[in-house]
């Protein structure tokens, strides 16, 4: 163990497997070598603004050309400053004169079994009409759109055709409540509301319009609402203010020229709740949020014409933005979409749909993982994945047990994984392995990509050295970044660019290794100190996984009189596993053993499920406030995902 000093974080997690990609993997890859790749990264690091200007020119459509690339005023960045251009007209007229003009944009299937498949054509008629239906409601350029839809076709024809016209998109994903719709629709000033009658989830109906009837009620800058019929249920409709989404579009015209937009025209608001106070109101534009996305997906996903691309998030976060709506469709990929839960009918849902379509990339989340894991292997045994040639995951670390699964199980052995780090802020992938070039390791997302320049510093703001953890920053503005807080300048200054003057603070924590590979270790407020050793959350959580008996692992300090923390970890165990006292000593011995007494957990307390947020974020805040007996009342819980486990640790704990 590595001794402290201002601040920085001890790492016990010693990690040295190494998988290189295959040859054959290598030889397909746009970028097939380690030299390859740090060939580019220095190359965009000497001269950025010479790279950027090369990229854009070339990969984007300019009804303008722009003046200037980059204009740095800290913290506010400008892109392609004069430039104008349109993302929708970039991830789909761009494609109307080539060969892909007939290839499929998205292969849909829902929850009920249906499918449907749109080529670049027709996906681009539809948001031409859905755009003309928008206009046709008064929606002019600047307007918010607030989307609270199902994973559906329409969900992604509804932000395209916002970005058709320039009107800026809030979705609020299908999970959130009416108070948590109103707090949005408020804070944006949201002029029309979209949404469905109901979405399908495991077999049941949720019923979307009855939610936002509630939240319409508490949005007084609302003026219409459109409903797009999905289940066929009962709905009211308010007179003068509901319309239905097939009345409008049967009248629409399919004419609708992309508008020239302004490089620096917001494109999207996404709001992303804080660790404390209101969700804020992350803020994208216009041409460098659709170059990153665009050549992050390139870069990472290594797209080739013929794959099929399925990135399992739901457009309510950035990653359904980046990765399903615009990132794929600028590179003209053909993107599977899935509107419904991975355990229904039956737990092996996403095995089926990768045999039945034949997909080639999966990108999902630590969590869904570590559940399938959970679900069993009898799922998975059951279905021929040889379709897959690369994995992906998003969202949260990955426990290096649940990434040897991933890359045996469903990988066989032949896919590399990119574990990609990044952030609603950061617009796209940062750090992630490119798949034919750098060899990955469980656990860490490897390299930053070409044009992020990483800096970690500890309480000093000095640079760590490597194997000492700190604060991850980002030194150098990108493309994809985003420009503020919708509304709240001072926060974004405060939030992002004061702690450390100069830099983007990420609000993680992270080291390097000896071969200055990246390793993530978790937000800068779950850091557990020990005896004045700052340990990270992972680190932990990671020993505990590697046991055969644990399927899920959260690690939180508590207040300890003489260590200062105490290392407080909730269980939850795999099915034949019991949760008995034995068990508790024998994980603690094990975490013990794997990364040293120090780490070694004071309480083991073990629960059927963890508190996460609706994308699956585990809340180590309320189980910090739990382990500790200090829950605050005024805790923000909306990003909650199932209260009933929250309730469940209250109850357990008296
Ligand atoms: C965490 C999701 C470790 C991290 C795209 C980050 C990760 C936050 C990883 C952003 C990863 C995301 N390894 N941690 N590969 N990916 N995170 O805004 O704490 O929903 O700051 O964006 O998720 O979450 P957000």
């Amino acid at each position: 163990m590595s001794e402290n000093a201002s601040g920085q974080i001890d790492t016990v997690m010693t990690e040295d497997r190494l998988f290189p990609p295959s040859e054959e993997f290598a030889s397909k890859s746009a970028i097939g070598s380690m030299e390859a790749y740090q060939q580019l990264y220095d190359e965009v690091k000497a001269d950025p603004t010479a790279y950027w200007d090369k990229v854009a020119r070339e990969e984007l459509h300019w009804f303008k050309p722009y003046d200037t690339v980059l204009e740095w005023n800290n913290p506010l960045a400008k892109w392609f400053i004069g430039g104008r251009t349109n993302v929708s007209y970039n991830c789909l007229d761009a494609h109307l004169d080539t060969e892909r003009r007939n290839k499929a944009a998205i292969i849909f299937e829902g929850e009920p079994g249906d499918i449907r498949t749109l080529t670049y054509q027709q996906l681009h008629r539809e948001v031409c009409k859905f755009a003309n239906v928008l206009k046709g409601l008064g929606v002019k350029q600047g307007d918010v759109v607030s989307i609270y839809m199902p994973m559906t076709p329409e969900l992604l024809i509804a932000m395209q055709a916002c970005a058709r016209i320039g009107a800026v998109h809030s979705v609020i994903f299908a999970g959130f409540s009416a108070e948590a719709i109103a707090d949005r629709n408020n804070d944006a000033s949201a002029k029309i509301q979209l949404t469905a009658d109901a979405a399908w989830r495991r077999g049941k109906q949720l019923p979307l319009k009855e939610v936002v009837d509630e939240a319409l009620a508490k949005s007084p800058t609302v003026e219409k609402c459109i409903v797009l019929r999905r289940v066929g249920n009962e709905v009211s409709m308010q007179e003068g203010r509901d319309c239905w989404w097939h009345d409008l579009m049967d009248e629409a015209s399919a004419d609708c020229p992309a508008e020239p937009l302004d490089s620096e025209a917001p494109l999207f608001i996404l709001y992303t709740s804080g660790s404390t106070g209101k969700p804020k109101g992350i803020k994208h534009t216009t041409a460098g949020y659709i170059l990153w996305a665009k050549k992050t997906f390139e870069w990472v996903f290594d797209y080739r014409d013929e794959d099929i691309f399925w990135c399992t998030a739901d457009c309510g976060w950035i990653t359904g933005h980046s990765y399903v709506a615009y990132g794929p469709l600028a590179a003209g990929a053909t993107v599977m979409m899935y509107e419904g839960a991975p355990n229904w009918p039956a737990d092996d849902r996403f095995w089926d749909i990768i045999e039945r379509h034949k997909v080639n990339i999966l990108y999902t989340a630590p969590t869904a993982i570590r559940a399938f894991i959970k679900w069993g292997d009898g799922h998975v045994d059951k279905h021929d994945l040889s379709s897959l040639r690369l994995l992906g995951t998003v969202g949260e670390g990955i426990n290096p047990e649940a990434w040897m699964w991933y890359h045996e199980k469903i990988g066989g052995e032949r896919c590399p994984i990119v574990d990609t780090w990044w952030q609603t802020e950061t617009g796209g992938i940062m750090m992630s392995p490119l798949p034919g070039a750098i060899p990955t390791k469980p656990g860490s997302c490897t390299k930053p990509l070409p044009g992020v320049i990483p800096s970690i510093v500890d309480e000093e703001l000095q640079e760590v050295p490597q194997n000492h953890g700190g604060m991850l920053c980002v030194a150098q503005p990108w493309p994809g970044m985003l420009r503020g807080i919708w509304g709240d300048d001072e926060r974004f200054k405060e939030q992002y660019w004061t702690k450390v003057p100069g830099k983007y603070l990420t609000g993680d924590n992270a080291r390097t290794d000896d071969d200055g590979y990246y390793w993530i270790m978790g937000r800068i407020d779950d850091v557990i100190n020990v005896s004045g050793h700052r340990l990270s959350t992972i680190e932990v959580e990671s020993a505990l996984v590697s046991h055969d008996t644990v399927a899920e692992a959260a690690a939180v300090g508590r207040p300890d009189e003489i260590k200062g923390q105490a290392i407080a970890v909730f269980v939850t165990i795999k099915g034949d596993a019991q949760p008995t006292d034995e068990l508790r000593k024998e994980l603690r011995l094990h975490v013990r053993k794997e990364i040293g007494a120090l780490a070694q957990p004071d309480d083991i307390r073990f629960t059927g499920a963890l508190p996460k947020t609706r994308s699956g974020k585990i809340m180590r805040r309320l189980l910090r406030d739990i382990a500790s007996g200090t829950e605050q009342a005024g805790q923000d819980t909306s990003t909650l995902e199932d209260y009933s486990v929250l309730a469940k640790l209250r109850d357990d704990e008296e």
